[in-house]
C-alpha cells in the first residue's frame, strides 16, 4: 500500500485491487483503487478531497509513504 502526498493537494491511498474499504458502516466504491483525502482542511466532503484545496491555493510538498503489510 502507499500513500502520496500530492504537491499542493491531497493525500492519496492506494490499495490492491479488491480491498474493501468501509466509513460509518458502508462500503465505499473504489473505481481506481484510489482513495484522495483532504489535506487543506477545505474540503465540504471530508474526509475525501472535492478539490476545493485549488481555490484555497492550499500548498505543501509531495512526498510519499511506501507501507507494506505482511
Ligand atoms: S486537499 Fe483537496 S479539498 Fe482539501
Amino acid at each position: 500500500m502507499r500513500i502520496r502526498f500530492r504537491e499542493n493537494g491531497p493525500y492519496v491511498v492506494e490499495f490492491p485491487p479488491g480491498t474493501k474499504v468501509r466509513l460509518g458502516g458502508e462500503e465505499i466504491p473504489l473505481p481506481k483503487g484510489n482513495l484522495a483525502l483532504c489535506r487543506c482542511g477545505g474540503s465540504h466532503k471530508k474526509p475525501f478531497c472535492d478539490g476545493t484545496h485549488k481555490t484555497l491555493g492550499f500548498q505543501a510538498e509531495a512526498g510519499e509513504i511506501q507501507i507494506e503489510v505482511p
